[in-house]
């Protein structure tokens, strides 16, 4: 099948993104949760890998967010740097690890970072967070930003709604992103905004704009990986595009397998080990294999 090849196979890493956005390269970013799906994002040359805290909605089964933790985080981080060798590899910071105070939020990068083997973290918040991001940059830790619809704030915001729909509130986000930058992030998600606005956005900061339903003027565009592939349960946002319905072809392979199984087609003579002649012959024990009994007659 034919598809554009990665136009830049060497190692990603936050700081070559900038030269990416100043080169004008169209950059993608996908989410992964553990060590195949890692291996094939990687290998089909997705330049950044998020391991989200969408890992609640898609693989853990939470329905939100909320409930990840910060051990969850590490383990899957873990098993996806073992397939990631190209893409930048960067571990979401889980509602309540930055919340209570600068040292927490440095502890719990690090361990994203050491255990997890993270190159980077990412934390939700603009202008209030700007601070952390700070302080987590001096402490040596890549940080990418996160504003917009923020799904860690699902109960603040009262449910999952598209930002920064008045002159004020993008205003705000344009501050946000400007604050983020500032205080050192090497990249900001633009989570569901008006598309004008992550156009403002990505023309007045000099890091990478990384969009999920904030429209085309982004400069990375990322997926939450299991909603392109059609591997999820509810319905999805407008932004998703699905390339491929992995439920359907899923159910199809299972239900294929147990319906051989039932009727005994599988497994079969080649999907199975026989016995060798001699130790069948000692043994006084008939040989399934076709071949052998040909052999005997
Ligand atoms: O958790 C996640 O997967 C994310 C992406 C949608 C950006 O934050």
């Amino acid at each position: 099948m034919a598809y554009l090849k990665p136009q830049r196979p060497e190692k990603v890493t936050a700081p070559s993104l900038r030269a990416s956005k100043e080169r004008g390269e169209r950059l993608v970013c996908l989410t992964a949760y553990d060590y195949p799906t890692a291996r094939v994002v990687d290998e089909a040359g997705i330049d950044i890998i998020l391991v989200g805290d969408s890992l609640g909605n898609v693989v853990l089964g939470y329905g939100n967010t909320i409930p990840v933790t910060v051990d969850e985080i590490v383990s899957h981080t873990r098993a996806v740097r073992r397939g990631v060798h190209r893409a930048l590899l960067v571990a979401d910071m889980p509602y309540g690890s930055y919340h209570t105070s600068a040292d927490d939020a440095v502890r719990v990068a690090l361990r994203l970072v050491k255990e997890g083997g993270a190159e980077a973290v990412k934390l939700e918040g603009g202008l209030r967070r700007a601070p952390l991001v700070k302080r987590l940059v001096e402490e040596e830790i890549a940080v990418m930003g996160h504003i917009g619809l923020t799904p860690q704030s699902v109960n603040k915001l009262g449910g999952y709604r598209v930002q920064g729909k008045t002159a004020e509130t993008a205003r705000a986000l344009i501050e946000d992103a400007r604050a983020l930058e500032e205080a050192g992030a090497f990249a900001i998600v633009l989570e569901v905004m008006p598309r004008e606005i992550a156009r403002v956005i990505t023309e007045s900061v000099s890091i990478p704009t990384i969009g999920i339903g904030a429209g085309g003027h982004c400069d990375i565009q990322v997926l939450v990986l299991h909603d392109m592939l059609g591997l999820t349960f509810d319905k999805t946002a407008r932004f998703v595009r699905q390339y491929v319905n992995l439920r359907e072809v899923m159910t199809d392979a299972i239900s294929r397998f147990a319906e051989d199984v039932r009727t005994g087609a599988y497994p079969s003579e080649a999907e199975s080990y026989g016995l060798p002649a001699e130790a069948a012959a000692e043994l006084k024990l008939e040989t399934d294999n076709k071949k052998s009994k040909l052999e005997k007659s």
